[in-house]
Protein backbone atom coordinates (compact mmCIF):
# COMPACT_ATOMS: atom_id res chain seq x y z
CA UNK A 1 0.00 0.00 0.00
CA UNK A 2 2.40 2.40 1.01
CA UNK A 3 4.84 1.61 -2.19
CA UNK A 4 1.37 2.59 -4.85
CA UNK A 5 0.52 5.81 -2.91
CA UNK A 6 2.78 6.93 0.45
CA UNK A 7 2.06 6.47 3.59
CA UNK A 8 -1.68 8.51 4.80
CA UNK A 9 -0.86 8.87 8.12
CA UNK A 10 -4.01 9.84 9.66
CA UNK A 11 -4.85 11.76 12.93
CA UNK A 12 -6.25 10.12 15.24
CA UNK A 13 -9.30 12.21 14.85
CA UNK A 14 -10.23 13.14 11.09
CA UNK A 15 -12.73 13.87 8.92
CA UNK A 16 -11.74 13.84 4.95
CA UNK A 17 -13.11 13.61 1.54
CA UNK A 18 -12.82 12.23 -1.86
CA UNK A 19 -13.92 13.34 -5.14
CA UNK A 20 -13.08 12.59 -8.32
CA UNK A 21 -13.88 15.75 -10.63
CA UNK A 22 -13.09 16.96 -14.56
CA UNK A 23 -11.34 19.39 -15.47
CA UNK A 24 -13.54 21.79 -15.48
CA UNK A 25 -14.61 21.25 -12.19
CA UNK A 26 -18.19 18.55 -12.96
CA UNK A 27 -18.92 16.14 -10.71
CA UNK A 28 -22.71 15.06 -11.27
CA UNK A 29 -24.90 15.00 -13.84
CA UNK A 30 -28.07 16.37 -13.58
CA UNK A 31 -29.95 12.68 -14.28
CA UNK A 32 -29.25 11.20 -11.51
CA UNK A 33 -26.63 9.11 -13.17
CA UNK A 34 -23.35 7.68 -10.70
CA UNK A 35 -21.17 10.38 -11.94
CA UNK A 36 -18.19 9.31 -10.14
CA UNK A 37 -17.40 6.21 -12.20
CA UNK A 38 -18.48 8.25 -15.27
CA UNK A 39 -16.01 11.28 -14.78
CA UNK A 40 -12.75 8.82 -13.35
CA UNK A 41 -13.37 6.60 -16.53
CA UNK A 42 -13.65 3.52 -13.91
CA UNK A 43 -9.43 4.49 -13.55
CA UNK A 44 -7.66 1.74 -12.19
CA UNK A 45 -5.38 4.46 -9.80
CA UNK A 46 -8.60 6.37 -8.88
CA UNK A 47 -10.42 3.16 -7.63
CA UNK A 48 -7.36 1.44 -5.97
CA UNK A 49 -7.63 5.40 -3.71
CA UNK A 50 -11.15 5.12 -3.05
CA UNK A 51 -10.56 1.54 -1.76
CA UNK A 52 -7.47 2.99 0.38
CA UNK A 53 -9.48 5.54 1.72
CA UNK A 54 -12.51 3.80 3.04
CA UNK A 55 -9.82 0.59 4.05
CA UNK A 56 -8.76 3.54 6.71
CA UNK A 57 -12.07 5.17 8.13
CA UNK A 58 -14.57 3.83 11.04
CA UNK A 59 -17.14 4.83 8.67
CA UNK A 60 -18.01 6.40 5.54
CA UNK A 61 -20.45 9.30 5.20
CA UNK A 62 -22.75 9.59 2.06
CA UNK A 63 -25.66 11.98 1.71
CA UNK A 64 -29.33 10.40 0.49
CA UNK A 65 -28.52 12.51 -2.93
CA UNK A 66 -25.67 10.18 -3.33
CA UNK A 67 -27.48 6.91 -2.13
CA UNK A 68 -29.74 7.48 -4.89
CA UNK A 69 -27.73 7.91 -7.70
CA UNK A 70 -26.08 4.73 -7.08
CA UNK A 71 -27.74 1.89 -7.08
CA UNK A 72 -26.21 -1.33 -5.97
CA UNK A 73 -23.20 -0.12 -4.57
CA UNK A 74 -21.43 -0.34 -1.51
CA UNK A 75 -19.00 1.65 0.07
CA UNK A 76 -16.56 -0.92 1.17
CA UNK A 77 -12.82 -1.22 0.01
CA UNK A 78 -13.64 -4.55 -1.81
CA UNK A 79 -16.61 -3.71 -3.33
CA UNK A 80 -14.65 -0.08 -5.22
CA UNK A 81 -11.24 -2.34 -5.84
CA UNK A 82 -11.75 -6.21 -5.50
CA UNK A 83 -7.76 -7.12 -6.56
CA UNK A 84 -7.00 -5.42 -3.09
CA UNK A 85 -9.78 -6.78 -0.91
CA UNK A 86 -7.10 -9.01 0.72
CA UNK A 87 -4.64 -6.30 1.11
CA UNK A 88 -7.13 -3.50 2.79
CA UNK A 89 -8.58 -6.17 5.31
CA UNK A 90 -5.13 -6.72 6.43
CA UNK A 91 -4.46 -2.88 6.49
CA UNK A 92 -7.74 -2.92 8.74
CA UNK A 93 -6.89 -5.67 10.44
CA UNK A 94 -3.34 -3.46 11.57
CA UNK A 95 -5.74 -0.18 12.09
CA UNK A 96 -7.87 -2.23 14.62
CA UNK A 97 -10.70 -1.57 12.10
CA UNK A 98 -13.92 -3.78 12.27
CA UNK A 99 -13.73 -5.92 9.16
CA UNK A 100 -15.92 -2.88 6.92
CA UNK A 101 -16.27 0.46 7.08
CA UNK A 102 -20.13 1.41 8.77
CA UNK A 103 -21.93 3.58 6.01
CA UNK A 104 -23.84 6.53 7.71
CA UNK A 105 -26.34 7.97 5.41
CA UNK A 106 -27.74 11.56 6.09
CA UNK A 107 -31.35 12.03 4.88
CA UNK A 108 -33.88 14.58 6.60
CA UNK A 109 -36.43 12.85 5.08
CA UNK A 110 -36.05 10.10 5.58
CA UNK A 111 -37.10 9.29 1.36
CA UNK A 112 -34.72 6.31 1.15
CA UNK A 113 -34.30 3.75 -1.64
CA UNK A 114 -35.53 1.00 0.99
CA UNK A 115 -34.06 -1.77 -1.54
CA UNK A 116 -30.85 -0.63 -1.89
CA UNK A 117 -28.22 -3.62 -0.68
CA UNK A 118 -25.79 -0.57 0.91
CA UNK A 119 -28.97 -0.25 3.73
CA UNK A 120 -28.05 -3.52 4.85
CA UNK A 121 -25.82 -2.38 8.08
CA UNK A 122 -26.08 0.70 7.83
CA UNK A 123 -26.89 3.84 10.44
CA UNK A 124 -29.71 6.62 8.91
CA UNK A 125 -29.24 9.51 10.49
CA UNK A 126 -32.56 11.79 10.32
CA UNK A 127 -34.91 14.01 11.65
CA UNK A 128 -38.25 13.19 13.75
CA UNK A 129 -39.98 13.21 10.86
CA UNK A 130 -37.79 11.24 8.41
CA UNK A 131 -37.73 8.45 11.19
CA UNK A 132 -41.19 8.41 10.95
CA UNK A 133 -41.30 7.52 7.26
CA UNK A 134 -37.96 5.00 6.98
CA UNK A 135 -37.78 3.35 10.54
CA UNK A 136 -40.54 0.76 9.76
CA UNK A 137 -39.32 0.33 6.11
CA UNK A 138 -35.18 -0.26 6.67
CA UNK A 139 -33.64 -3.57 6.55
CA UNK A 140 -33.44 -4.85 10.30
CA UNK A 141 -30.07 -4.68 10.35
CA UNK A 142 -30.29 -1.15 9.39
CA UNK A 143 -30.13 1.58 12.48
CA UNK A 144 -32.40 4.91 12.42
CA UNK A 145 -31.07 7.96 14.84
CA UNK A 146 -33.57 10.29 15.27
CA UNK A 147 -31.93 13.92 15.84
CA UNK A 148 -33.56 17.05 16.57
CA UNK A 149 -37.65 17.36 15.67
CA UNK A 150 -37.06 19.88 12.98
CA UNK A 151 -37.04 19.67 9.54
CA UNK A 152 -33.48 19.39 8.96
CA UNK A 153 -30.37 17.36 11.02
CA UNK A 154 -27.50 19.90 12.30
CA UNK A 155 -24.88 18.69 10.52
CA UNK A 156 -22.59 19.02 13.46
CA UNK A 157 -24.67 17.05 16.12
CA UNK A 158 -24.34 14.24 13.48
CA UNK A 159 -20.91 13.88 13.29
CA UNK A 160 -20.97 14.12 17.30
CA UNK A 161 -22.91 11.47 17.64
CA UNK A 162 -20.56 9.96 15.33
CA UNK A 163 -18.03 10.67 17.66
CA UNK A 164 -19.67 9.20 20.34
CA UNK A 165 -20.55 5.52 19.26
CA UNK A 166 -16.49 5.18 18.27
CA UNK A 167 -16.29 6.78 14.84
CA UNK A 168 -12.93 9.34 14.93
CA UNK A 169 -11.94 8.33 11.52
CA UNK A 170 -14.66 9.46 9.44
CA UNK A 171 -14.68 9.42 5.08
CA UNK A 172 -17.10 11.18 3.70
CA UNK A 173 -18.12 10.34 -0.33
CA UNK A 174 -20.11 13.31 -0.65
CA UNK A 175 -22.15 14.64 -2.22
CA UNK A 176 -21.79 18.58 -2.97
CA UNK A 177 -24.71 19.07 -0.81
CA UNK A 178 -23.32 16.93 2.05
CA UNK A 179 -19.80 18.73 1.36
CA UNK A 180 -20.65 22.21 1.89
CA UNK A 181 -22.71 21.35 5.38
CA UNK A 182 -19.12 20.44 6.05
CA UNK A 183 -17.16 22.92 5.27
CA UNK A 184 -19.26 25.83 5.97
CA UNK A 185 -19.52 24.24 9.67
CA UNK A 186 -15.31 23.91 9.28
CA UNK A 187 -15.94 19.80 10.08
CA UNK A 188 -13.63 18.87 6.81
CA UNK A 189 -10.27 18.15 8.06
CA UNK A 190 -8.87 16.87 4.26
CA UNK A 191 -10.35 16.28 0.79
CA UNK A 192 -8.82 14.22 -1.86
CA UNK A 193 -9.22 14.87 -5.25
CA UNK A 194 -9.44 13.20 -8.28
CA UNK A 195 -8.46 15.68 -11.25
CA UNK A 196 -9.35 13.60 -14.15
CA UNK A 197 -8.23 14.17 -17.90
CA UNK A 198 -11.56 15.02 -19.35
CA UNK A 199 -14.12 17.95 -19.98
CA UNK A 200 -17.70 17.60 -18.81
CA UNK A 201 -19.44 20.87 -20.12
CA UNK A 202 -22.10 22.56 -18.83
CA UNK A 203 -25.35 23.25 -21.25
CA UNK A 204 -29.12 22.54 -19.87
CA UNK A 205 -28.20 19.85 -17.30
CA UNK A 206 -27.85 21.01 -13.80
CA UNK A 207 -24.32 20.17 -13.36
CA UNK A 208 -22.68 20.10 -9.45
CA UNK A 209 -19.29 21.20 -8.82
CA UNK A 210 -17.64 19.50 -5.62
CA UNK A 211 -19.14 22.01 -2.87
CA UNK A 212 -22.84 23.02 -3.33
CA UNK A 213 -25.39 24.97 -0.85
CA UNK A 214 -23.19 27.63 0.35
CA UNK A 215 -21.35 30.58 -1.23
CA UNK A 216 -17.81 31.36 0.46
CA UNK A 217 -15.38 33.58 -1.87
CA UNK A 218 -15.36 36.55 -2.36
CA UNK A 219 -16.28 36.97 1.64
CA UNK A 220 -15.22 33.94 3.18
CA UNK A 221 -12.29 32.74 1.52
CA UNK A 222 -11.84 29.21 2.49
CA UNK A 223 -8.03 28.64 1.82
CA UNK A 224 -6.74 24.90 1.68
CA UNK A 225 -2.86 23.93 2.24
CA UNK A 226 -1.81 21.72 -0.54
CA UNK A 227 -0.30 18.34 1.41
CA UNK A 228 0.69 16.16 -1.86
CA UNK A 229 0.20 16.03 -5.99
CA UNK A 230 0.50 12.54 -7.31
CA UNK A 231 0.47 11.73 -10.75
CA UNK A 232 -0.55 8.28 -12.86
CA UNK A 233 -0.90 8.80 -16.30
CA UNK A 234 -3.23 11.85 -16.78
CA UNK A 235 -4.86 11.93 -13.80
CA UNK A 236 -3.81 14.18 -10.48
CA UNK A 237 -4.50 12.95 -7.57
CA UNK A 238 -4.15 16.07 -4.97
CA UNK A 239 -4.46 16.09 -1.00
CA UNK A 240 -5.53 19.30 0.80
CA UNK A 241 -6.00 20.28 4.16
CA UNK A 242 -8.36 22.29 5.27
CA UNK A 243 -8.48 24.72 8.19
CA UNK A 244 -10.81 24.03 11.33
N1 LIG B 1 -17.80 12.87 -8.48
C1 LIG B 1 -17.79 12.39 -7.27
O1 LIG B 1 -16.72 12.07 -6.73
C2 LIG B 1 -19.06 12.24 -6.51
C3 LIG B 1 -19.03 11.87 -5.16
C4 LIG B 1 -20.24 11.75 -4.47
C5 LIG B 1 -21.44 11.99 -5.11
N2 LIG B 1 -21.43 12.35 -6.40
C6 LIG B 1 -22.69 12.61 -7.10
O2 LIG B 1 -23.39 13.59 -6.37
C7 LIG B 1 -24.78 13.50 -6.76
C8 LIG B 1 -25.66 13.73 -5.54
O3 LIG B 1 -25.42 15.05 -5.10
P1 LIG B 1 -26.17 15.68 -3.86
O4 LIG B 1 -25.42 16.89 -3.42
O5 LIG B 1 -27.61 15.83 -4.17
O6 LIG B 1 -26.03 14.48 -2.84
P2 LIG B 1 -25.79 14.32 -1.30
O7 LIG B 1 -25.02 15.45 -0.71
O8 LIG B 1 -25.25 12.95 -1.16
O9 LIG B 1 -27.27 14.31 -0.73
C9 LIG B 1 -27.96 15.47 -0.46
C10 LIG B 1 -29.14 15.11 0.40
O10 LIG B 1 -28.69 14.54 1.64
C11 LIG B 1 -29.51 14.93 2.69
N3 LIG B 1 -28.71 15.70 3.65
C12 LIG B 1 -27.73 16.59 3.40
N4 LIG B 1 -27.25 17.08 4.54
C13 LIG B 1 -27.92 16.50 5.54
C14 LIG B 1 -27.89 16.60 6.95
N5 LIG B 1 -27.07 17.45 7.59
N6 LIG B 1 -28.70 15.82 7.66
C15 LIG B 1 -29.57 14.97 7.06
N7 LIG B 1 -29.66 14.85 5.73
C16 LIG B 1 -28.85 15.60 4.98
C17 LIG B 1 -30.61 15.79 2.10
O11 LIG B 1 -31.66 14.89 1.74
P3 LIG B 1 -33.21 15.05 2.09
O12 LIG B 1 -33.38 16.44 2.65
O13 LIG B 1 -33.85 14.85 0.78
O14 LIG B 1 -33.55 13.97 3.02
C18 LIG B 1 -29.96 16.32 0.84
O15 LIG B 1 -30.86 16.66 -0.18
C19 LIG B 1 -24.95 12.14 -7.39
O16 LIG B 1 -25.15 12.31 -8.77
C20 LIG B 1 -23.62 11.43 -7.16
O17 LIG B 1 -23.29 10.56 -8.20
C21 LIG B 1 -20.28 12.49 -7.12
Amino acid sequence: MNRLYGRLGFADRVVYSNFVSSVDGVVTFGSGVSAGSVISGKNPADRFLMGLLRACADAVVIGVGTLRATPGHLWTPAHVCPDFATEFATLRNTLRRSPEPRLVILSNRGQLDFDHPALKGALVITTKDGAKRCSSRVPSSCEVITLGTGKAVDIKRAFAEMTRVGYEVVLTEGGPHVMGELIKSRLLDEMFLTLSPVIAGRDKEHRLGMVEGVELLPRIPVWSRLRSARRHGDYLFLRYALPR
